[in-house]
C-alpha cells in the first residue's frame, strides 16, 4: 500500500521544490468538508483546496455536470468552436456581479490570468500605463500578476525584473495601520492618501487601472473599513481610473455575499472571478462595462483552455448550488460561529492579537505580544501542523504567515465546524500550557 511517507519520497524526487506543500499527505477521497489521505486518515477541511471548495469537495450537481459535459465534448476551443455552456455562463456573471449598467464577461484558466486579462483591458480601454495595487496583496504569480503581488518572500524574491508601471498605496490594514492612526478617529487618511499618491508617486493621467482585494486574502484576512472602498472608488471616477475588484478569493459566496463589495456598496468597472466559481475545476473571470470589455480588438485576447466547456459547466452548476442551498445565508451563520469562538480565544490566549472578519472570510492574527505586534510566525505553522495532527487542515496567511485564515467549505456541517474550532482551541491551549 502506498503511504504518505512513501509518496512524499516520490514527490522530492520528481518535483520540484518550488510548488510548495502545506502539509505531506495525499488525498484519496475528499466530499463536502471531508478529505481522506491515502492511510485513510479522515480530516476536517478548513483550507477548502485555498478557497476553491466553497460549494463543497465533489458536489454532486457538479459532478453531475462535468461528467455529462465529458460525455458530448471535452474541448473544441472557443476560438474555433464555440459552444454554448461559455456563453450561459457569461451571461449569468453580467447579471450577478454589481452594477445595472451593460457588462461583458471572458474566461480564463486561473486568477492570475484574470488578472494579466483586467489589466490589459485596462490598459487598452485608457490608453494608459500604470497601475495601482496595495501593500499585502496577492494577484497570483505570472509575471504581471507577480508583480501586482506584494508580499517578497517567497513569492517574489529571485523572481525579478518586474513589469513596470506598478505602484503600491498602503491597504487598510487597520491592526497594523501604516499611518499609525486609528479607526474612526484616522477619517481614512489612508484612503484619502490615493490624492496625495498622485503628486508623489504616479500621475493620476498615467494611470490605467486600480486592482484591490476587497478584503486581503493572502494578505490575511484583512477588511477595511465601510467608508474605505467608495472614497476610493470616487477618486478613481474623478481622475478616469478603472476600479477593479480583485475577487478571486472573496467570490462566489466567501464573505456571505456572493461578491464582497457589495458590503461596501461599491460598484466597480471590472471584477475578477476564480477559485470557488467552478467548484474545483480552473476557470477564472474577466467580468467588466461592455465598452470597456469591448475595447481590445478582435483577437487581442484569448487562450487554448481559456473558458473550458468541463469548468463552464460546473460553474453553471455552483450557481445553482448556492441558490438550492442557499448557501449564502450558510455563509453568515459559519461566519458568526467563527468569529464567536476566534474572540473567545483571543480573551483567552495572549497570542491571539487580532480577530476580523466579513461573513465567513474570519482571520486571527498571532502574536509574540500583543504591544509590539511582533508576528508569532514560527507558532502559527506548529498550529498548523498541531491541528493536521488533531485531525484538521488549515492554512496560514500574511506577509508574516502568521494569521489563520479557515476557508472551510459552506457546506460543513455543524458538528464539523464545531469539532474543527474545538481543534484549534485545543492547540491553542496546549501551546499556552507549553
Ligand atoms: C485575490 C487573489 N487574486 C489572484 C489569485 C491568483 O489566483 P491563481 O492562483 O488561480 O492564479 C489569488 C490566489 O490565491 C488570490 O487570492
Amino acid at each position: 500500500m502506498k503511504t504518505n511517507e512513501s509518496l512524499l519520497a516520490e514527490r522530492i524526487k520528481h518535483i520540484p521544490q518550488g510548488p510548495f506543500n502545506t502539509h505531506p499527505i495525499f488525498a484519496v477521497k475528499a466530499k463536502g468538508a471531508l478529505v481522506t489521505d491515502v492511510e485513510g486518515k479522515e480530516y476536517i477541511d478548513f483550507a477548502g483546496g485555498i478557497g476553491v471548495a466553497n460549494v463543497g469537495h465533489c458536489d454532486e450537481e457538479v459532478v453531475r455536470a462535468v461528467k455529462d459535459q465529458a460525455d458530448r465534448y471535452l474541448h473544441t476551443c472557443f476560438h474555433v468552436v464555440m459552444y454554448e455552456p461559455y456563453v450561459e455562463l457569461a451571461k449569468k456573471l453580467n447579471e450577478i456581479t454589481p452594477g445595472s449598467f451593460p457588462k461583458k464577461t471572458m474566461f480564463a484558466n486561473s486568477g492570475a490570468e484574470a488578472v494579466e486579462n483586467g489589466i490589459k483591458i485596462a490598459r487598452h480601454a485608457t490608453g494608459r500605463p500604470a497601475t495601482i495595487a496595495f501593500s499585502d496583496a496577492f494577484h497570483g504569480r505570472t509575471l504581471l500578476a507577480l508583480s501586482l503581488t506584494s508580499k517578497m518572500k517567497p513569492y517574489k524574491f529571485g523572481f525579478g525584473p518586474y513589469a513596470p508601471e506598478v505602484y503600491r498605496m498602503p491597504y487598510a490594514y487597520c491592526y497594523r495601520c501604516a499611518f499609525g492612526l486609528e479607526y474612526p478617529s484616522c477619517e481614512l487618511a489612508c484612503a484619502y492618501y490615493l490624492r496625495e499618491f498622485f503628486a508623489t508617486h504616479i500621475s493620476a493621467e498615467q494611470v490605467a487601472a486600480l486592482i484591490v482585494e476587497p478584503v486581503l486574502g493572502e494578505g490575511g484576512f484583512v477588511v477595511p473599513p465601510k467608508e474605505y472602498f467608495n472614497i476610493i472608488r470616487k477618486i478613481c471616477q474623478d481622475n478616469g481610473i478603472l476600479f477593479i475588484a480583485d475577487e478571486v478569493q472573496t467570490g462566489f459566496g466567501r464573505t456571505a455575499r456572493m461578491f464582497a463589495v457589495e458590503h461596501y456598496d461599491v460598484v466597480p468597472d471590472m471584477i475578477l472571478t476564480a477559485k470557488s466559481m467552478a467548484g474545483g475545476l480552473p476557470l477564472s473571470a474577466i467580468t467588466g462595462r461592455a465598452e470597456v470589455m469591448d475595447h481590445p480588438q478582435l483577437g487581442g485576447l484569448g487562450g487554448t483552455f481559456a473558458g473550458n466547456p468541463l469548468a463552464c459547466r460546473a460553474g453553471l452548476a455552483v450557481l445553482e448550488q448556492f441558490e438550492k442551498k442557499n448557501l449564502l445565508a450558510r455563509g453568515e451563520k459559519i461566519g458568526k460561529k467563527v468569529i464567536e469562538r476566534f474572540r473567545g480565544f483571543q480573551e483567552k490566549y495572549p497570542v491571539v492579537g487580532d480577530v476580523r472578519g466579513l461573513g465567513a472570510m474570519v482571520g486571527m492574527e498571532l502574536v509574540v505580544d500583543r504591544q509590539t505586534k511582533e508576528p508569532a510566525t514560527a507558532l502559527t505553522k506548529q498550529l498548523v501542523t498541531r491541528c493536521r495532527e488533531k485531525g484538521l487542515l488549515m492554512i496560514s496567511a500574511g506577509t508574516y504567515s502568521n494569521i489563520i485564515r479557515p476557508l472551510m467549505p459552506l457546506v460543513i456541517t455543524d458538528e464539523q465546524l464545531d469539532r474543527g474550532l474545538e481543534i484549534i482551541g485545543d492547540a491553542l491551549d496546549e501551546f499556552s500550557k507549553a
